[in-house]
Formats: structure tokens, sequence, C-alpha cells
């Protein structure tokens, strides 16, 4: 049987394009799967790999995601990668390397990025752009 996802999909996140909500919802499956590798307390070889993970489709998304509003002619394109900038370098610090070696976060603070800045992102940034371009521009489908 398959755990219930830590982070599950729900509509309220959909964005409205199906490229970017096929993204976001990979982006939830690797956070659950970080999350439930440091709620665990698994090894550094297995955390490591499932943060790394999360970081490289993170930025990925993000920068499949710019392309997107950049073809589409978004006039807010500068505000949003600033955001996606911020919210990486805060993923980043939930890996600290301290004197004594790597920390990782506590299952509560990943929660805590994932719900209020990667998910609030969705509904509060994604959504408002997406809605504020024409009905031609949102037909596009994008990569990562
Ligand atoms: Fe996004
Ligand atoms: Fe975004």
């Amino acid at each position: 049987m398959q755990p219930t996802p830590r982070f599950p999909w729900k509509s309220e996140y959909t964005v409205g394009n199906e490229s970017i909500d096929e993204q976001h919802r990979t982006l939830l499956e690797l956070a659950g799967l970080l999350h439930m590798a440091v709620a665990a307390g698994q090894g550094y070889k297995i955390i490591q790999n499932a943060f790394a993970a999360l970081v490289k489709y993170t930025e990925e998304h993000f920068s499949a995601e710019e392309q997107f509003w950049i073809s589409a002619k978004s006039s807010i394109l500068d505000q949003h990668k600033r955001l996606h900038r911020d919210i990486t370098q805060e993923l980043l610090a939930l890996r600290f390397e301290g004197p004594y070696g790597v920390v990782f976060c506590t299952p509560n603070e990943l929660t805590n990025w994932v719900e209020h800045r990667l998910i609030a992102h969705f509904i509060e940034e994604d959504q408002r752009v997406y809605r504020s371009l024409t009905q031609g521009a949102r037909k596009k489908r994008t990569t990562a």
C-alpha cells in the first residue's frame, strides 16, 4: 500500500497551465520524499539525495516557469524572478554546513517552507500571474 503523501495535491493549488501544474505536483512529491527521510531519521546519503533532488527540480521548475512568463510576455517578471530566488535561498538554508558537519532541517522546518513559501507561491503569485495573461498566451506548454 502506498503511504499517504505528506503534501497531497489540492485542487486549489491549480494554476491552470498543464505543464506548470504537473511541475508543481512533482515538487510536492519530492518535498514529501525529503520529509519522509528527515522524519524517519535516515542516514546522510538518503537525506542528501532527497534534498539534492528537491533543490535541482526547484531550480529547473523556476527557470522553466520564468521562460514561460517571458514567452507569454508577462509584465511582472523581475519581481517574480526575485521571489523565485528568495524561495530557493530559503530552501538551500534548510541544509547547513556547520563546524561539526552537515545539519539538515527538522520535518517541521521543511513543512513550513513547503506550506508557507512553496505552496503559498503557487496560490498567490503563480495563479495571479497566470490569470493576468491573455487567453492566447495561457495555452502554451513549458518544459522542465
Ligand atoms: Fe511555480
Ligand atoms: Fe513562480
